[in-house]
């Protein structure tokens, strides 16, 4: 059975991701604006996000549609703990404070584990196929923005077992085949094309939230100029085979 969601995801969401990319957060990041004290804080609401998802993910790894989309080599809470403590030290778990946007995520991950867990299928879509996308320009922006030390600060956006943009290709193909090939009818794929809209908004919530902090790094006017203009979005455009 194809349901086809991995186009209707793609083609449902093309409008929040270009909202994302022209959040006032991601658009200081292109440009090479990376401050620590925003990119710590990104960091650990991401620690709670996924550590919230994989806990869920993993007990649902048994469940008929969403054991089909679970693939262990994409969690990413281990390497976001030592990315912390890079950024923070050793101590980070006593320093690290959820962001009222990061509470509000995390709340509704356990929210619909409980209820309806075939929508984290949406949630496991939006940030692992964005990591492997997007996320790995940003890993470049971050390493040359921070001076980072080898090996440091961007574990995150590595996955060894996925170690090069030809493997990143291969795993995103085998991604879409997966989401195609979940037991999926229309309503079903509608209300997961819902959520991952609702999971960009939770993204953009966490951005929003940084912005404060980013304007004190560089001053209102720097932040002004940065993000005056808009642009289309990244996936706006046909999907290029097995991209
Ligand atoms: C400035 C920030 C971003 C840039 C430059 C960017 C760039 C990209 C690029 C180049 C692709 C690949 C498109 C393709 O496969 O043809 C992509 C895909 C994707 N991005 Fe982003 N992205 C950004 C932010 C985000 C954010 C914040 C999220 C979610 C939280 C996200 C989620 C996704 C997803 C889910 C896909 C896969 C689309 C699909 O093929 O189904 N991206 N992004």
């Amino acid at each position: 059975m194809s349901s086809d969601l991995a186009s209707k995801l793609r083609e449902g969401t093309k409008h929040s991701h270009a909202i994302a990319e022209n959040t006032a957060f991601m658009k200081c990041f292109l440009k090479g604006i990376v401050e620590k004290e925003p990119f710590r804080k990104l960091t650990a609401n991401l620690y709670f996000v996924y550590r919230a998802l994989e806990a869920e993910l993993q007990r649902y790894c048994s469940h008929p549609v969403v054991g089909l989309i679970y693939f262990p080599e994409l969690n990413r809470q281990g390497n976001l703990e030592k990315d912390l403590a890079f950024y923070y030290n050793e101590d980070w778990r006593n320093q690290i404070v959820a962001l009222e946007a990061g509470k509000a995520y995390v709340a509704r991950i356990h929210e619909l584990a409980n209820t309806e867990p075939t929508l984290l299928i949406a949630h496991a879509y939006v940030r692992y196929m964005g990591d492997l996308s997007g996320g790995q320009s940003l890993k470049k922006i971050v390493r040359s923005a921070m001076n980072l030390p080898p090996d440091q600060g961007t574990g995150f956006y590595e996955f060894e077992n996925i170690p090069n943009i030809e493997a990143i290709r291969a795993f995103k193909a085998k991604y879409r085949h997966a989401l195609n090939s979940l037991p999926v009818d229309d309503i079903l794929a509608e209300k997961i094309v819902d959520e991952a809209n609702y999971t960009f908004e939770l993204n953009c919530h966490v951005f929003h939230e940084l912005e404060t902090d980013v304007k004190a790094a560089i001053g209102d006017y720097v932040f002004d100029l940065l993000t005056r203009q808009d642009k289309s979005g990244n996936t706006s455009s046909e999907l290029v085979a097995a991209d």
